[in-house]
C-alpha cells in the first residue's frame, strides 16, 4: 500500500481515541452480555414519529435527487428566524449554511478559521472528535485546561497566554462532558481576547436547547462579535435526531459563502427528504424542545439527589447538556481504570474523563440516556461500587 497522507493519519496518531471502554462494551453487548450503556450522546426515545412522517412524505413527493447545496431555502429561513429570534443578531439565509450535522460544521469552519500549521485553540475538557478535527484540518490543536475548582469555567489569562499567534478558538457552551454552562463573564472575556488578537471563534451550540441552570448565551450577539464567531448547530441534540445528519453553521456572509463552495467539493449538501424533515421539526417551536430536553433535566435531579446520599464520588454540578461529570479521584484510580473495572464489574459502561482531555483525568463522564428507574439504579450501583475501592 503506498504512504497515507499524515492529512489522514494525524487525525488520531496514537491510534487510541478514547473510545475504547464504549467498544468494549458493545462488544460485550454484542456477545450478550447485558451492559447499562451509559457512553454516548444517544437519546433513549427515537426521532418523532411526526418528523418521520415528515421525512417520508417528502422522500414520497420526490425529494430524493441532488438538493440546493448550501440548504433548501426555506430551512436557511427558519435556521436563520430561529437563531436570531433566540439572539437578538440579526440573521439572514446569507448568513446560513445547512452541514451533514454538527461534525461536518466543526470540520468546515475550522476550515475556514485555522489556515495549515497555525494554532488552534480549544478549551480542555472537551468534546472527543475536538482535536482530531483540528489536526484533521492541519491545525495544530493547542489546548487549554479549564478547572475542576472554577466549574470548569476557562480562565481568560489561560487562553489570552496561548492567542499570540492562533488563527481560532473552540469553545462549547452548554459543554460536553463537563455540563458547564458558561457565564456572560467568561464569554465576554473570551470575546475581548478574540478581538485583541483578531482570532476566529468557532461557538459549538448544539446543546442549546438543554440548559438547567443560568442561561445560555450565544457569543455572536456580544458587541462585534457577529463578524469573526462561526456558530455550529445541530438537530440532534434538540431534536433527536442524531442519525439524520443534519446541522448547521451560522457565520458572516463572506464566510458563508466560501462555506458553500466547500460544501459543493466535500459534501454536496443534505439530502432534501431530511431538511424538509428539518424543518418540520424546527416549526414545532419550543415547548417540542422543551419536552425533549425534559427527560434530562428529571435525570439530573436524580443524580444529585442520589450522590448527596454518599461522599465518595463528588457530582459537578451540570448547568446543562446530558451528560453528569462525577470526580472519582477518591477511589485512587483514573478515570480510564474505574471505567474498565465498572464495566468488568458491573457491566456499567460510562467514559473515562482522559477520553476528553487531562483536565478531566481522575472523571468519569456519565451519560443520562437511559430511563429514569434504570439510571437510577445505576448511579446507586456506581455509588456502591466506589465506597467498596475507598474502604
Ligand atoms: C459538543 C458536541 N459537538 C458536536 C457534536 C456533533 O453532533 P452532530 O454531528 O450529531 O450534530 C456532539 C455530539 O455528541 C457534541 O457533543
Amino acid at each position: 500500500m503506498p504512504v497515507l497522507s499524515p492529512r489522514l493519519t494525524n487525525i488520531t496518531p496514537s491510534g487510541s481515541d478514547g473510545w475504547e471502554v464504549f467498544t468494549r462494551a458493545r462488544q460485550m453487548i454484542a456477545g450478550g452480555t447485558p451492559v447499562t450503556e451509559l457512553t454516548i450522546g444517544e437519546h433513549d426515545i427515537r426521532t418523532d414519529a411526526s418528523i418521520l412522517g415528515a421525512m417520508d412524505k417528502a422522500a414520497r413527493g420526490g425529494h430524493t435527487g441532488y438538493a440546493m447545496v448550501p440548504g433548501i431555502l426555506a430551512l436557511r429561513t427558519e435556521v436563520a428566524r430561529r437563531v436570531e429570534e433566540r439572539t437578538g443578531v440579526e440573521t439572514t439565509v446569507e448568513n446560513v449554511l445547512i452541514t451533514p450535522g454538527g461534525q461536518a460544521a466543526l470540520f468546515a469552519s475550522h476550515l475556514a478559521a485555522c489556515p495549515e500549521g497555525h494554532k488552534a485553540l480549544f478549551i480542555d475538557p472537551y468534546y472527543a472528535t475536538y482535536p482530531g478535527t483540528l489536526r484533521g484540518i492541519g491545525g495544530i490543536a493547542t489546548p487549554i485546561q479549564a478547572h475542576a475548582e472554577d466549574g470548569f469555567q476557562p480562565r481568560i489569562e489561560d487562553i489570552e497566554a496561548e492567542a499570540e499567534g492562533a488563527a481560532s478558538l473552540l469553545i462549547n457552551s452548554p459543554n460536553n462532558p463537563t455540563g458547564v454552562v458558561y457565564t456572560r463573564e467568561t464569554l465576554e472575556g473570551i470575546a475581548e481576547v478574540c478581538k485583541r488578537h483578531d482570532l476566529w471563534l468557532v461557538s459549538d451550540e448544539v446543546y442549546d436547547t438543554q440548559v438547567w441552570e443560568g442561561e445560555h448565551i450565544s457569543p455572536r450577539a456580544l458587541p462585534d462579535m457577529a463578524e469573526r464567531t462561526l456558530v455550529v448547530g445541530s438537530m440532534s441534540k434538540s431534536h433527536a435526531m442524531t442519525g439524520s445528519r443534519v446541522g448547521w453553521i451560522v457565520g458572516p456572509k463572506e464566510a458563508i459563502a466560501h462555506l458553500m463552495n466547500l460544501a459543493t467539493h466535500t459534501t454536496y449538501g443534505v439530502a432534501g427528504f431530511i431538511q424538509d424533515a428539518a424543518l418540520f421539526a424546527l416549526r414545532q417551536g419550543p415547548a417540542f424542545e422543551r419536552k425533549i430536553a425534559a427527560p434530562f433535566e428529571r435525570r439530573r435531579a436524580i443524580a444529585v439527589d442520589i450522590l448527596k446520599q454518599q461522599n465518595h464520588v463528588r457530582l459537578i454540578p451540570a448547568d446543562g447538556a446530558m451528560y453528569v461529570m462525577l470526580d472519582i479521584r477518591e477511589t485512587g484510580l483514573t478515570g480510564e481504570e474505574f471505567a474498565n473495572r465498572l464495566l468488568d464489574d458491573e457491566h456499567i459502561a460510562v467514559m473515562p474523563g482522559e477520553s476528553f482531555g487531562q483536565a478531566a483525568a481522575g472523571h468519569i463522564r456519565v451519560a443520562m440516556t437511559i430511563d429514569d428507574e434504570a439510571y437510577g439504579d445505576a448511579l446507586r450501583r456506581l455509588c456502591a461500587f466506589a465506597a467498596t475501592l475507598c474502604e
